[in-house]
């Protein structure tokens, strides 16, 4: 008897997404280097599920029906080409091989090509929801190979997230387009975790809220539009008792954020194409600087911070805060969107905007119901530059920016860091603005290097030959 599918690479993720599938009635066969992980993936599968986990390659290949639909999911980079090299000569033509790690998307291309000249078939899928969503319902986004596509299709439908009965899957472009937009889903989710973690420091050093207060904070935010899966967790992180001491476990933790790559990646490209998505890139960068915690503390004591001048009315300040988190949040997800709208026209991706804002509704980890309004958005104009250019959006927009000035307003003078806010409200306010300074930067280049301009008022280049008034 064959197996229906095999996963490959059996950690936390992996483990998961095959119990999943092998619960939606498929019979799967796992293989990872690690003979502990092949002897215990029977443990943790449903009883009554055909699970199996093989001790070779060989065996795993061998154990599968074909043509063979193999799913990866092992770390990027290196780990996924040792296993293309090892695998490829043991596969027959027509057979699937599925990356649905953090591959980088160019990575993908050059091993679609390589797969392709095999006559396999290689397709890169981005998957999101942590250990929790790989077993019970992630967000799924695959793209490239559409004969392949078109097979794993019914099973991706079974195993993912659903909103309102829809799955919370659907095909992303051509090529390496399902790496790409996970890529970007990962850009964004950065960005939000910024804001959310600049909210606390208002909240904590300008309201004094304890994390008792702070739970009860972002258990109402989570009950009304800023509902979201990030906004969740918050709240519960706020409840978690340490073990080693009698206080939180938040208090803890030390202030240094990890990252494995994705953000940067979002930000290399973003810089690469030319698209200006500056919360995604402070979220990185505040990530890098977190991390010079021993430097921190010797300027934190060099430079004296001002005394913090407590806001006058807390429930408003709250309610501030909020609505400036909740708007930084839909000006991020803004840009992480513009950047698919133009990497879809640079490498001919033909990414359907609609259908990620669809799918992003449940099951990845920045699901929230702000991305319902996106939907229609997208809905009524598929084709929509920018989501800030949206009538319904922009009401949204305005009826918060008030609470995002005061709120960055209230960090600056106080020394509270808000990088993320900030940079937020100075991405929108140069996208408003018809005029720019930049007028000049144009004078300045042609003056010093011949680098020409255009004019306001006749088409054409121009250079000027510029004049030194003191000569
Ligand atoms: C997801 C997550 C997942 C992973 C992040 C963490 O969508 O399920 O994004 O892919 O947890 O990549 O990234 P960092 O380690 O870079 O924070």
């Amino acid at each position: 008897e064959k197996y229906n599918y095999g996963v490959i690479g059996l950690g936390v993720m992996g483990r998961n997404l095959l119990y999943n599938i092998a619960d939606n009635g498929f019979s799967t066969a796992g293989f990872d280097l690690d003979e502990e992980k092949v002897k215990e993936l029977h443990n943790g599968a449903t009883p009554g599920t055909q699970v199996k986990g093989t001790a070779s390659l060989e065996d795993f290949v061998s154990a599968l029906e074909t043509p063979r639909k193999i799913i990866l999911m092992v770390p990027a980079g290196k780990p996924v080409d040792a296993v293309l090299e090892n695998i490829t000569p043991l596969l027959s033509p027509k057979d699937i091989v599925v990356d649905a790690g953090n591959s980088y998307f160019k990575d993908t291309e050059r091993r679609i090509a390589d797969l392709t000249s095999k006559n396999l078939h290689f397709m890169g899928m981005g998957v999101s929801g942590g250990e929790q969503g790989a077993r019970r319902g992630p967000s799924i986004m695959p793209g490239g190979d559409l004969e392949a596509f078109t097979l794993l299709k019914p099973m991706l439908e079974l195993i993912a997230a659903k909103v309102n009965g829809e799955a919370c899957t659907a095909y992303m472009g051509k090529g390496s387009a399902g790496n790409y937009v996970k890529m970007v889903h990962n850009g964004i989710e950065y960005a939000i975790m910024q804001l959310i973690s600049e909210a606390y420091d208002l909240l904590r050093k300008g309201a004094n809220l304890n994390n008792d207060q702070l739970y009860e904070v972002f258990k109402k935010w989570n009950e009304g539009e800023m509902n979201s899966f990030l906004i969740e967790i918050t709240r519960d992180i706020f409840k978690q008792k340490d073990e080693l001491t009698d206080g939180f476990l938040v208090d803890q933790i030390l202030d240094k954020a990890g990252a494995k790559g994705t953000g940067k990646w979002t930000s290399e490209q973003a810089m690469e194409i030319g698209v200006s998505i500056p919360t995604i890139d402070i979220a990185v960068t505040s990530r890098i600087l977190s991390a010079y915690k021993e430097e921190r503390v010797k300027a934190s004591q060099l430079y004296a911070k001002e005394e913090i001048i407590k806001p006058e009315n807390t429930e408003l300040f709250i309610q501030e805060v909020g609505e400036a988190l909740y708007l930084a949040t839909l000006i991020s997800y803004a840009q992480g969107l513009a950047l698919l709208v133009k990497a879809s026209e640079e490498y001919q991706f033909e990414i359907p905007l609609k259908d990620v804002v669809k799918i992003w509704r449940g099951g990845c980890i920045i699901r929230s119901v702000l991305l319902e309004k996106f939907y229609s958005a997208y809905t009524q104009a598929p084709d929509l530059s920018n989501i800030l250019l949206n009538q319904e959006i922009s009401g949204i927009v305005q009826s918060k920016i008030k609470s995002l000035r005061k709120t960055a307003a209230f960090a600056v003078s106080n020394g509270i860091p808000s990088l993320g806010l900030q940079t937020t409200l100075g991405y929108f306010d140069a996208y408003t603005t018809e005029s720019l300074p930049v007028n000049l930067i144009q004078a300045q280049r042609d003056y010093f290097g011949a680098h020409t301009y255009q004019r306001v008022d006749r088409e054409g280049v121009f250079h000027t030959s510029w004049q030194n008034v003191n000569n």
